[in-house]
């Protein structure tokens, strides 16, 4: 490759889950700190980061478009770096197919992006999928996020190796970070103007670790020493597997007024065949009583799923369960998707591949349930006063959006700025947000 000047502006890109937001918050906040600065909107960027995501459908092939479609009219393109989780499974082969990529860096490798930057500027191309874990946090520059929410990752990697899935195998083994890191992370993003953190993990209720008395403690833990944080006004966490939710983690949600009315926990099928298929280790009825132990913890949490349609083998009758276990939880929201074979998994080999009209049919009939599910929690908030974060603007003057405790999007008018707590009165409710009417400002007393 030829040399070139220094990047004055980049891009990142993200993709895939929130984790993978906030690697990419991390890598602009390394970029800026050598200067470089965000492209504005709508201008070409001299370095553009594509931290791609491996979970489902065409990924790989999504790269390569992409990356094609950065090249200029004028037959330049930018440095590019391929990041995340594509690149950890598939970087040698992008090396190889895409010379117009001079970076490769995987998702715990990306503390390195700088240096490498100084290489593809010399000419040089250069791929680091090593996964040293915990060395990429403490090399990170300090936060400097503004903005009313957060993410913060407490927890990486998975060991539990569900027979559908890339993520053990893109983000490597369950790691948490240190409790006292984390507590410093927190408190310097609240000091640049975070009301809410949401704590991210692969399986982040698996975290683990020392507090400052010495004790160990698990998530549950972590979330009581963050809620003492001054100025920090909300806690969420995702995501969580049934296998790793324990009692403290149940009582938290009666106990710490900061942690939000909100659990995320996928139970990806309603068939005991099909979830040991799956390698699941729970079944229908272990998960349906872990969600029973929280509603009795806080009786108005909602929650939240994700499902696979079509996973190898799966019967008519199968599905179906999968639809009972939607119709006995009554879920606030979820996530549904069909089974998308990921080169390496094992159930990419398994007998029985479901055709895909077979599970458009079933993907269908699941979005319609949990559709109606979700307009009828929304429909059931109408009437209550709630307390709402103002995230942004709205299209209209005077307009402003925001999430309520239970996470629903909230339209509201009145004279606000990002970040204002206030209480609102939920007066309509529609299949995907809710109107909101003022009440009062909420002075933070956090
Ligand atoms: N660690 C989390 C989330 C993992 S990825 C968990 O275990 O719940 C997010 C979701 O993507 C999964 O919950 C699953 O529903 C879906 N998913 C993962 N692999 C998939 C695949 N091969 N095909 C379709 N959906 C998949
Ligand atoms: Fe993937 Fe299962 Fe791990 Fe979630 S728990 S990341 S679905 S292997
Ligand atoms: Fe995608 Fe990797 Fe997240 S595969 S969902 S970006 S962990």
């Amino acid at each position: 490759m030829k040399p070139t000047t220094t990047p004055r502006t980049y891009r990142v890109k993200s993709f895939g889950c929130q984790m993978n937001v906030y690697d990419g918050e991390r890598m602009a906040e390394m970029l800026a700190e050598r200067g470089i600065a965000p492209a504005p909107e709508g201008e070409e960027a001299d370095l553009v980061v594509l931290n791609t995501c491996h979970i489902r459908e065409k990924a790989a092939e999504k790269v390569y478009s992409d990356i094609g479609r950065l090249q200029k009219a004028d037959g330049t393109k930018p440095l590019i770096a391929v990041a995340g989780c594509v690149a950890q499974a598939e970087g040698e082969e992008i090396m190889a197919r895409a010379p117009a990529v001079s970076m490769v860096v995987g998702p715990q490798a990306y503390h390195r992006l700088p240096e490498m930057l100084d290489k593809a500027v010399q000419g040089e191309r250069a791929t680091d999928t090593d996964m040293p874990a915990i060395a990429k946090f403490a090399a990170l520059p300090e936060r400097k996020k503004i903005g009313p929410t957060a993410f913060l990752t407490v927890q990486e990697g998975c060991d539990k190796f569900c027979t559908y899935c890339v993520v053990p195998y893109t983000r490597g083994a369950e790691i948490s970070r240190p409790y006292s890191d984390l507590v410093t992370e927190a408190r310097k993003l609240v000091e640049a103007g975070a009301k809410e953190i949401t704590l991210l993990g692969q399986n982040v209720s698996a975290w683990g670790g020392e507090n400052d008395k010495g004790q160990h403690v698990g998530l549950a833990g972590l979330i009581r020493d963050l809620a003492e944080v001054d100025g920090l006004a909300r806690i969420r966490y995702t995501t969580s597997h049934p296998a790793d939710m324990d009692d403290a983690l149940i009582a938290a949600h009666g106990e710490i007024d900061k942690l939000m009315p909100f659990l995320h926990l996928p139970v990806q099928a309603g068939s005991d065949r099909v979830l040991k298929a799956m390698n699941r280790s729970h079944t229908v009825e272990s998960y349906l009583k872990l969600l029973e132990h929280f509603r009795t913890a806080r009786p108005d949490i909602a929650l939240s799923g994700d499902f696979i349609v079509g996973f190898p083998g799966e019967t008519d009758a199968e599905f179906e369960e999968t639809l009972k276990v939607v119709d006995a939880v009554g879920y606030a929201q979820a996530f549904s998707f069909k089974y998308s074979p990921r080169p390496g998994t094992p159930a990419a080999t398994m007998d029985g591949q479901i055709a895909k009209e077979v599970m458009d049919e079933r993907l269908q009939r699941l979005q319609a349930a949990l559709n109606r599910d979700q307009h009828a929690f929304n429909a059931a908030s109408v009437g209550k006063t709630c307390q709402v974060l103002v995230e942004r603007k709205g299209k209209h003057p005077g307009q402003w959006l925001g999430k309520s405790p239970w996470l629903q999007s909230v339209w509201f008018e009145g004279d606000f700025a990002i970040g204002d707590l206030v209480e609102v009165e939920l007066v309509e409710a529609g299949p995907n947000s809710l109107a909101g009417a003022l009440r009062q400002m909420v002075a933070l007393t956090v």
